[in-house]
Formats: structure tokens, C-alpha cells, sequence
């Protein structure tokens, strides 16, 4: 049976590389955004690569093995919809990858109440809204897979990163206390800690320092790797960094 996995933030950078590396993998994908053209275009950028028949809006089967769904993980009933309709498309769910994220460098004094509340909102209470609505599901499949994309950022704060690093830093602790909750139901949690990752990320050009930082496509590797682990094991926590960073 194909493994279902609904992605957070997969209509670009590691969410998008991850859903490509799952499909490639023979596995049901969900991607979610907050942007609906993002997400449809991912969708179908996805279809092509994959050499899938293009995705059909509102379809049942969306793409076959994709489904975009449009999701801002900061409302806790657009949360709990996407990870609804994900299972409801593909029968059931098996694993949620929380990677949304977002971040800005600005130092505290200077940071707007919104800007902070949209940080941890995504971040971290993000995170919470999709474990939440996810593990009835995951348990009612018997378990399952939940990866939490962290960042070296976490261990090491920097000027400007205060609200970034915090929701991090919270999110490894809550990361940590959820695997031991859930790990007699065989529900497996981990968290991935990466280093600089060309991306746009906090607008960023995708393609800047490309050629020193992971690609989207190896933080993908990583976790297809700890999701393809042997039921008696659970490497509970990754990071991962770029070989030969900058000077
Ligand atoms: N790039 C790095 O150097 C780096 C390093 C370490 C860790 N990370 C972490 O890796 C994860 C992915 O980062 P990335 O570099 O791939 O970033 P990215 O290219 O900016 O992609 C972010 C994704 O998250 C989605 N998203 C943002 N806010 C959302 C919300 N409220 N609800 C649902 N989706 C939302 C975006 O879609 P919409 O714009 O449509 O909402 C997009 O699909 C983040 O958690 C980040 O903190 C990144």
C-alpha cells in the first residue's frame, strides 16, 4: 500500500524537493500553502516531473498520486481541513512533515508585535494545530511518521534571529516530548535540523550560495531516509549541514 504524507509548505524549496523525492519514492503526497496559485503550480510542476497526468482541480484524484491543498497552519481549522481532506483523498494518512516556516532577521527592539506573532504562529503553534488534527488519523492507521524540519538556527542564535531561533529551540523540545508521547502507538517523531539551504527563504534568492549550501534536495534525502527506517528504529533527531560552508 503506498504511504500517504501530507507536507506543510510544499509548493517550494525542501517541502517542494521532499514531495518530488516521496513521489519518486512511490508514495501519496498532500502539499500545502498559504498561496493557491503557489500550490497549483506546484502541483503541476510536480505532475511533470514525476510524468504524472496533470492534476485536475477538484478532481478525486487529483494528479493520482498529489493532492495541493491550500492551508495557513496558523488557523487551527484550516489545519484540521487539510489534514481532513488529505486522508479523505487518499484513504488515510501515514505521515505529516511539518516544514512550513518562516523567518525574518530583526532585532527584537525593532520587531512588530505581528511579525513575532507570525514567526511562532508558524513555526510552532503551526506545528501543534497539524500534530494535533494528525494523530487521530495516524493512530487510526496503526501509526506513523511525524518530521518536524527544525534548524541548525535552534543551536546557534544569531543578532536578529531571536523570535527564529526561539521558535526552533521550542520546537525540539516539543519535538522531544511529543516522540515520547506517541511512540507506543508506533507513531515515530523526528526532527530535522538543517544548515543553510538555498532556498527563497525569508526572501532570499533561491539560487544564492548554491554552490556551498545544501540543495533542497538533500534535506529531502535525509528524511525519506529516516522514513524508510525499520520499524524497531527511530533516529529521533538529524542535522544536517552544508560540507564546506562559506569561509
Ligand atoms: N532555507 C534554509 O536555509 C533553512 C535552513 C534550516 C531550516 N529551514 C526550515 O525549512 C523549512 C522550509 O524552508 P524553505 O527554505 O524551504 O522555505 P521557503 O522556500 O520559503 O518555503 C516555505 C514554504 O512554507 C509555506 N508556508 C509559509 N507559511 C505558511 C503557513 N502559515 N501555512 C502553510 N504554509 C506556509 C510556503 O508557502 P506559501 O508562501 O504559499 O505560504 C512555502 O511552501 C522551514 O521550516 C525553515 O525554517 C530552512
Amino acid at each position: 500500500m503506498a504511504r500517504t504524507t501530507l507536507i506543510t509548505g510544499g509548493s517550494r524549496g525542501i517541502g517542494y524537493a521532499l514531495a518530488e523525492a516521496l513521489l519518486r519514492n512511490g508514495d501519496q503526497v498532500a502539499i500545502t500553502g498559504t498561496s493557491t496559485d503557489g500550490v497549483m503550480r506546484a502541483e503541476h510542476a510536480l505532475a511533470a516531473a514525476i510524468g504524472l497526468a496533470p492534476p485536475k482541480r477538484g478532481s478525486a484524484k487529483v494528479g493520482g498520486r498529489i493532492a495541493g491543498i491550500t492551508c495557513d497552519v496558523r488557523d487551527a481549522s484550516s489545519a484540521e481541513r487539510a489534514l481532513r481532506t488529505a486522508a479523505e483523498r487518499f484513504g488515510g494518512l501515514d505521515a505529516l512533515v511539518n516544514n512550513a516556516g518562516v523567518g525574518v532577521g530583526v532585532p527584537i527592539a525593532d520587531m512588530p508585535h505581528d511579525e513575532w506573532n507570525r514567526i511562532i504562529g508558524t513555526n510552532l503553534t503551526g506545528v501543534f494545530n497539524c500534530c494535533k488534527a494528525a494523530i487521530p488519523l495516524l493512530r487510526a492507521r496503526g501509526g506513523g511518521w511525524i518530521v518536524n524540519v527544525s534548524s541548525l538556527a535552534s543551536k546557534n542564535p544569531f543578532i536578529g534571529g531571536a523570535a527564529y531561533c526561539a521558535s526552533k529551540a521550542g520546537l525540539n523540545a516539543f519535538s522531544e516530548a511529543l516522540m515520547q508521547e506517541l511512540r507506543y502507538d508506533n507513531i515515530r517523531v523526528t526532527y530535522v535540523m538543517p544548515g543553510s539551504v538555498a532556498t527563497g527563504f525569508s526572501g532570499r534568492e533561491p539560487e544564492s550560495g548554491a554552490e556551498w549550501k545544501l540543495s533542497p534536495a538533500d534535506v529531502a534525502q535525509a528524511i525519506v531516509d529516516v522514513m524508510n527506517h525499520p520499524a524497531r528504529s527511530l533516529p529521533s533527531r538529524i542535522e544536517i549541514r552544508p560540507a564546506q560552508p562559506k569561509r
